[in-house]
């Protein structure tokens, strides 16, 4: 019966609705029957059917909710104070920095009303943000920098809004504020997106509490909140502590370890595998929460044999499910671990694959179980499934899931070295030995066997969720209105510890099968990122397109568009491409696309670096600077210049050889050259989609 209420309960709360004491018998009855036949029925359209492109409809990845109990809590009590804990995250990091922030916020002070608030879910337009923030007096923002110094997708709204909000006096006098930001030293915008809001907070009048933090996750980003953290204790305990309280915390606070609670099934009972499929909200739209699962067409290999690397050509169908987007776009994908990676996480985890299992952040009586526990993923399923779509387990564990090891190890010398580890005094171990050796949470796991955590803590505080990787869409609408394309580069190589990484979504396309070769093709959740890299809107605009390797993924959406608009008798402007790779025998990809694109006038001109063919490395910079005077020419009539690739290493230096373009074309000074560049990239003529 246990099992049967839970049931009820998961349909009260997915509907919305309460069903009351007795109406539970006929409901379960109604519900179990109708249900049944929805879950089968659509379960037999997504598994094996060779007419699954039909009728499909979003997928839901849940997000976390917000409660709404803290205001009920300060109307209610005038003594308490209103602490809002903001964040901006693309992967999680941030949002859980801000979770851990509050949480420690509300064990030591009792005062304190504490809310963690999305940025996205704050207001709905900029109107509200400014008077929802005139009514904060104590906040902190936890935010990550992306793609090109840009904010993430959760706060793109509130960063446009408040970067560009100068008109007027400061009007965030009542707010004191501490900004924490999350980035990566070895990008060229390191942390913009934090700098710039705390600027703005300060410009605007709020106080600033303590001095902005520069996380920076190429070394211990975890270590980096620590200290920044630590500093903030002291100007809290003047505003939180009461004078007559008992000194803050007398013993140093730690985190409590987070637990789904767990329910076990008989995996006679029915499974609920595909349950994501059934959770549709009626939203029609595609998203990040809602991705659409979609069959592979079309996946080939683009290197030639004698290569030793692999990059994928892969088709994701889009008949039937209403999914649209525009060239340049990103494409989401949520990709399943490797069986190997699986089977081996089961075996450590001490637990059968095939146990049947679903996991709550509630009690058995509906109360909350308290923390900040992510939204459950979809059950009952299989442990199998569980680990296949929802557990990261290749990437470093952070130090709190060494914390939660170590509680749930049986010998006490392995418990004692996790938690060395997690420790301040390990600070150099965990460098070296967790992130510096790139160790696996699987390798983790291998090296501490007496370490067996339950299921509830693994998937709570542990992995974290697996995520979805996003993808440069490489083909035009216009030219495959039914298809997206994806160029993707394998992720294969040996680690500091021996370790071949296999990257998980790379291998996932590498080994799919396309619906061409069979009707048991590979299917994923799939969803699109607008983005604004966009051909400009007349296509007789002069454009230079920059983008080696698979960098060159939306150039080839953009020429098959460019393609279309001259078969419908536009005018198209000149356009160079520079193309990079090692050598045209390996991997010269899409080579006889690119060569007919040239010949047909597509394209002016293809540029192509071959960087190991000759004794020197030629680059695909090299072949800007013996363009030089054309570059600058087609920049000077308006034209456009798009980088794609990588971010650390190629958009760099290409960003300087732009620089020593503008500085020797126009013969003006360094910093003249860069004010050039500077307005290029305002306008919107520079754009780069790197990563
Ligand atoms: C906006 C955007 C657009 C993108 N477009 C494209 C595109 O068009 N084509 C494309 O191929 N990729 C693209 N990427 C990258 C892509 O999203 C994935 O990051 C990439 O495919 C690797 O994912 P994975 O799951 O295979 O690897 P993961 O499992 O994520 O492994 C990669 C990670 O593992 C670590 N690692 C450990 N050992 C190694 C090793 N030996 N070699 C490399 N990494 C190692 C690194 O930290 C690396 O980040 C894009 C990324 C973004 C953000
Ligand atoms: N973050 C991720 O998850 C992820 C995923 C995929 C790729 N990547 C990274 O993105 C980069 C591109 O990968 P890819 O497979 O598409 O391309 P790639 O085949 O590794 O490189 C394409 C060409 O660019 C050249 N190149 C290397 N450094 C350069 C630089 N600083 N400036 C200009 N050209 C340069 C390469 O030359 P040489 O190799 O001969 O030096 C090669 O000729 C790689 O660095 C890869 O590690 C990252
Ligand atoms: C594709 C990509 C682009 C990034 N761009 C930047 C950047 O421009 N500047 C920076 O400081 N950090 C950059 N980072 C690093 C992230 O900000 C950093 O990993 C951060 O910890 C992510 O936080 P999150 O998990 O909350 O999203 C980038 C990371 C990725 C994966």
């Amino acid at each position: 019966m246990e099992t049967k209420l839970e049931f009820v309960r998961s349909i009260e709360s997915a509907l919305g609705v309460s069903f009351g004491e007795d109406g539970d018998k006929v409901i379960l009855v109604a519900l179990t029957t109708s249900l049944a036949v929805i879950f089968g029925l659509i379960a037999f359209l997504w598994k094996r059917s060779g007419d699954r492109t039909k009728e499909i409809k979003p997928v839901v990845v849940p997000k976390a909710m917000q409660p709404l109990e803290e205001e009920d809590e300060l109307d209610a009590d005038p003594s308490k104070v209103k602490v809002t804990v903001f964040f901006g995250t693309q992967t999680g990091t941030a949002e859980g920095f801000a979770k851990a922030l509050a949480e420690e916020i509300k064990a030591r002070y009792e005062k304190a009303v504490v809310k963690v608030v999305d940025l996205d879910d704050y207001a709905t337009d900029d109107e509200q943000y400014k008077e929802k923030l005139k009514k904060e007096a104590l906040a902190f923002f936890m935010v990550a920098t992306y793609g090109d110094g840009e904010p993430t997708d959760n706060a793109a709204r509130f960063y446009k809004w408040f970067s560009e909000e100068k008109e007027g006096d400061p009007w965030l006098q009542q707010l004191s504020y501490g900004v924490f930001g999350l980035g990566n030293r070895q990008y060229e915008h390191f942390n913009k997106i934090g700098k710039v809001i705390d600027d703005q907070l300060c410009e605007q009048g709020a106080k600033r509490l303590i001095p902005f933090g520069l996380g920076d996750d190429d070394q211990c980003i975890e270590d980096d909140f620590s200290a920044w953290r630590d500093q903030l204790w002291p100007e809290l305990d003047n505003i939180l502590r009461d004078e007559e309280s008992t000194p803050a915390v007398a013993t140093p606070y730690t985190a409590a370890i987070l637990e789904y609670r767990v329910v076990i099934h008989d995996s006679s009972a029915g499974l609920h595998e595909n349950k994501q499929l059934n959770m549709m909200n009626g939203n029609a739209s595609y998203d990040i929460q809602h991705p659409c699962v979609v069959n592979v067409a079309v996946q080939r290999e683009l290197h030639t044999p004698e290569s030793d690397r692999s990059c994928i050509h892969l088709e994701f169908d889009l008949a039937g499910t209403g999914i649209k987007y525009e060239t340049g776009d990103h494409v989401g994908v949520y990709a399943e671990n490797c069986e190997e990676n699986v089977e081996e996480a089961a075996r450590l985890l001490g637990q059968p694959l095939d146990l049947t299992f679903s996991i709550h952040a509630d009690n058995e009586d509906g109360t909350p179980l308290g923390g900040s526990l992510p939204p459950p993923f979809p059950g009952p399923c299989t442990l199998r499934t569980a680990l296949s779509r929802y557990a990261d387990l290749l990437n470093p564990p952070k130090k709190t899931a060494l914390v939660a090891l170590a509680a749930h190890s049986s010998e006490p010398s392995e418990a004692e070295r996790l938690r060395f580890l997690s420790s301040q005094q390990g600070k150099d171990d965990y460098s070296q030995w967790v992130v510096g050796s790139q160790r696996s949470l699987l390798e983790v796991l291998a090296e501490f066997p007496s370490a067996k955590p339950p299921l509830g803590v693994f998937f709570a505080a542990i992995a974290p969720r697996l995520l979805p990787r996003y993808y440069s869409i490489s083909s035009s609408p216009r030219f495959v209105p039914n298809r997206v394309h994806v160029t993707s580069a394998l992720v294969y190589g040996p680690t500091p510890t021996g370790r071949i990484h296999k990257g998980v979504c790379s291998t996932w396309m590498k080994n799919a099968v396309p619906l061409e070769s069979s009707h048991e093709s590979s299917q994923a959740p799939v969803f699109i990122r607008t983005s604004n890299f966009k051909l400009p809107a007349d296509p007789s605009v002069p454009i230079v397109m920059i983008g080696p390797g698979t960098g060159l993924a939306p150039f080839r959406g953009f020429l098959q568009e460019r393609y279309v608009l001259k078969e419908e008798g536009a005018q198209l402007g000149p356009a160079l491409l520079f193309f990079g790779c090692r050598n045209r025998r390996m991997d010269f990809i899409y080579e006889d696309e690119l060569t007919k694109y040239e010949d047909e006038g597509v394209i002016s001109e293809l540029i192509v670096a071959f960087s190991r063919e000759g004794p020197q490395k030629e680059y695909v910079q090299h072949k800007m600077m013996e363009k030089a005077a054309q570059i600058w020419e087609m920049l000077s009539q308006e034209g456009y210049l798009y980088v794609c690739g990588d971010a650390k290493g190629m958009a760099r230096d290409v960003h300087r050889s732009l620089h020593t373009i503008v500085q020797e074309q126009e013969k003006v000074s360094s910093s003249e050259a860069e004010a050039v560049v500077k307005k290029l990239q305002m306008n919107g003529r520079y754009l780069r989609d790197v990563w």
